[in-house]
């Protein structure tokens, strides 16, 4: 049985007093004890909120890492040692908006995934299409070679300890999310792709929904058999409201 996981990826929204009160709010939640939870900060507030969450189970991640696994001379960058020393439990790779706006590829996500991994970080492998690609009736070819180039450059096993997000680009952000059966088809073709390597770590992987995640639609994306928890950007900014989505997520 996969624990449900829910994670609030807080992209690059807060200052220090907002985030003294988002934490506030977290702190309040009841969560329920069959969900693990999970926030990401950006990295200035990742110490804040350690601290401001202690005693409180809910994991702290980054949003991003280097490519190199170890501190060193590349300005500008957080190493994934770095993370893990802070105390970081976790790392999204190949977010859209990177991937997008930044120009992250395959190869660069497949790197970032093992150097988060080689610091006994968890890497949460994000994947979508964009509109386009699905209008083109593209998505799972997509979604397959996001996923396949990991698989390729790294072996199935990594999966063993990792998470993977499927997000299609147009509903992040946009208040239109995939329908739970338009979900539900990729997150099964996901495990499929990753069953024909290796069942048992098909069967185990946690594929989290992600794309204008709500309360109000969280239990109905959630209910899908291959759908273990979401990834959660604006809605995981107030506290209620992702407390809300993470007890959609409990049984
Ligand atoms: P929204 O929930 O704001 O659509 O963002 C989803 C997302 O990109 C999480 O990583």
């Amino acid at each position: 049985m996969r624990r449900a996981l829910v994670a609030g990826n807080w992209k690059m929204h807060g200052t220090r007093s907002s985030v003294s009160e988002l934490i506030k709010g977290l702190q309040q939640l009841a969560l329920p004890t069959d969900v693990e939870v999970a926030v990401f900060p950006p990295y200035l507030y990742i110490e804040q909120v350690l601290k401001g969450l202690e005693g409180k189970s809910i994991a702290v991640g980054a949003q991003n890492c280097a490519l190199e696994p170890e501190q060193g001379a590349l300005t500008g960058e957080i190493a994934a040692s770095q993370l893990a020393d802070a105390g970081c439990r976790l790392v999204l790779v190949g977010h859209s908006e990177r991937r997008q706006i930044i120009g992250e590829g395959d190869d660069v996500v497949s790197r970032k995934f093992a150097a988060a991994q080689s610091c006994g970080l968890i890497p949460v492998l994000c994947i979508g299409e964009s509109r386009e690609e699905r209008e083109a009736g593209r998505t799972l070819e997509v979604v397959g070679r996001q996923l396949g180039s990991v698989i390729e450059n790294l072996g199935v096993e990594v999966f063993s300890r990792a998470v993977v997000a499927y997000e299609p680009v147009w509903a992040i952000g946009t208040g239109l999310t995939a329908t739970p059966e338009q979900a539900q088809q990729v997150h099964a073709a996901i495990r499929a792709q990753l069953a024909a390597e290796d069942a048992e770590v098909a069967q185990g992987v946690r594929l989290l929904y992600g794309g204008s995640v709500k309360a109000a639609n969280a239990a109905e994306l959630f209910g899908m058999p291959d759908i273990d928890g979401g990834l959660i950007g604006g809605a995981s900014l107030n506290a209620d409201e992702f407390g809300a989505i993470c007890c959609a997520a409990g049984s």
